[in-house]
């Protein structure tokens, strides 16, 4: 594929937004891309920025060589040229040549990477969830605001034109007062093996596992398959889940919960798993109260068709949305229901936007702030499942209030030689 440069790039986003910055039309030449996390969602990200054009990646880097060559023949299939090559993030941010990076590691490794790249003077394009802990989100958020880099956060359900056209229609009072909202995805969760064996030869399990505590590998805890192990993903509503509850803050306009309690625990993948697969949240917002519910096995729902999505109910009336469908229930028994199917290319707009802001240096919609508040509200539940506690969050402080034990587990100690980000 024929890389377009700069022009041809903007010249594609002045027809689609009729929008030019005069310094970014004088530029001629490709934007330059580093990969950091070589794996199945990395090159999602990768083929999104080729889709929107003007990019060339000048390198890559990764922890197991394979994912790492994969990933380089790919792009140089696309681009004509071979992508540098590192196994070390730091070299890759030394002598990639990259004016921007994707992050696309599993969490534990965000913070860090993420505090590096903007040290380095980088725009990042960073994957959910923020990162693994409270603290390091807090950290990240501060070293953004400071750098003034562009960033943006991979919660691309913000481009999600059901959830764009849901929320105005909400916030227009469509369904009048906000009274309650119930988030949810029931999904059966296929894992992979449990016994504990070498990693595969091109893998250096030290560091993948990097700052987190260093687990005796399986493939059920290794590639892809770490959301549900509670030291890398920390579950499901941390990993898939967080979509939603971002998109529901944003939705609802709101910033952190007040409180938050948990109940559920692992019930069927006893022995298999570390994060439930049976779990209810509720997050007590200004707002409203917002409950979250998970199974991860059995028989298809009841209703299939709402086993992934939010349900916002206002005295008015109801709204449904899903990534590409949003329904308005009205009220009173013989009330029509209005359904709008959507569907919009997220992943692809969430990208695109980052691309031009990097070329505009206007910040995009999900800033390290958001995407720090959405990873905080989420680890938040899994701190009030873990204590068996009800959890009161100070937005002002930053910090759980009244509970020692919970306060503490805002920040995980880090693994040596790597040293947590967060300072006081
Ligand atoms: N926005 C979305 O919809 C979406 C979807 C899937 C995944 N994700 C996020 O993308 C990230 C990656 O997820 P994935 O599904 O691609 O996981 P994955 O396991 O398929 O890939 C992660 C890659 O990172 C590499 N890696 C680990 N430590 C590294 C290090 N220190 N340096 C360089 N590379 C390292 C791994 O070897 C692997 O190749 C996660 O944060 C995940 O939550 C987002």
């Amino acid at each position: 594929m024929a890389i377009l440069n700069r022009r041809e790039f903007i010249g594609g986003a002045v027809a689609a937004t009729g929008f030019m910055s005069v310094a970014s039309a004088a530029d001629d030449r490709p934007l330059r891309l580093g990969l950091i996390g070589c794996g199945n969602y990395g090159m999602v990200n990768v083929n999104a920025a080729f889709k929107a054009g003007g990019v060339q990646v000048v390198a890559v880097c990764d922890v197991d060589s394979a994912h790492m060559n994969d990933s380089a023949d790919k792009i140089e299939a696309k681009q004509g040229s071979r992508p540098k090559l590192s196994a070390d993030y730091r070299t890759l941010l030394e002598q990639g040549g990259a004016e921007a990076v994707i992050i696309a590691t599993p969490p534990q490794w965000h913070a860090l990477m993420f505090i590096d790249a903007l040290a380095k003077g980088l725009d990042i394009y960073c994957e959910k969830p923020l990162s693994y802990d409270v603290r390091e989100g807090q950290a990240m958020a501060a070293a953004a605001e400071k750098a003034g880099r562009i960033v943006q956060i991979g919660f691309q359900r913000r481009k999600s034109k059901a959830i764009q056209q849901a929320r105005e229609f909400v916030r227009e009072g469509g369904i009048g007062k906000i009274v309650q909202a119930d988030v949810q995805i029931h999904y059966t969760a296929g894992l992979r093996d449990t016994t504990v064996k070498s990693p595969p030869a091109t893998l250096d399990w030290n560091a993948w596992c990097g700052p987190a505590p260093k687990l005796p590998y399986c493939e059920q805890i290794g590639h892809f398959a770490w959301r549900l192990e509670k030291e890398y993903g920390h579950g499901h509503l941390v990993d898939w889940g967080i979509h939603l509850i971002d998109a529901t803050r944003w939705i609802l306009d709101e910033g952190m919960p007040q409180s938050v309690q948990a109940a559920g625990g692992i019930y069927y993948f006893k022995d298999k798993i570390t994060t439930p697969d049976v779990l209810t949240a509720q997050f007590d917002f200004a707002t409203c109260p917002v409950v979250w519910r998970h199974r991860l096995w059995g028989a298809e729902e009841y209703t299939p068709e709402v086993s992934n999505g939010i349900f916002v109910y206002g005295d008015k009336g109801t709204v449904f949305v899903t990534d590409n469908k949003w329904v308005v229930i009205g009220k009173g028994r013989n009330a029509e229901r209005k359904v709008t199917e959507i569907r919009s290319d997220m992943g692809g707009e969430h990208m695109q936007e980052f691309l031009e802001a990097v070329r505009t240096r206007k910040q995009p919609i999900c800033t390290t702030a958001d995407g720090h508040k959405s990873t905080a509200t989420v680890k938040l539940a899994m701190i009030a499942l873990e204590t068996g506690r009800k959890i009161a969050w100070d937005a002002d402080r930053q910090d759980i209030v009244g509970d020692a034990a919970a306060a503490k587990m805002l920040k995980r100690p880090y693994r040596a030689p790597y040293k947590h980000p967060f300072r006081s």
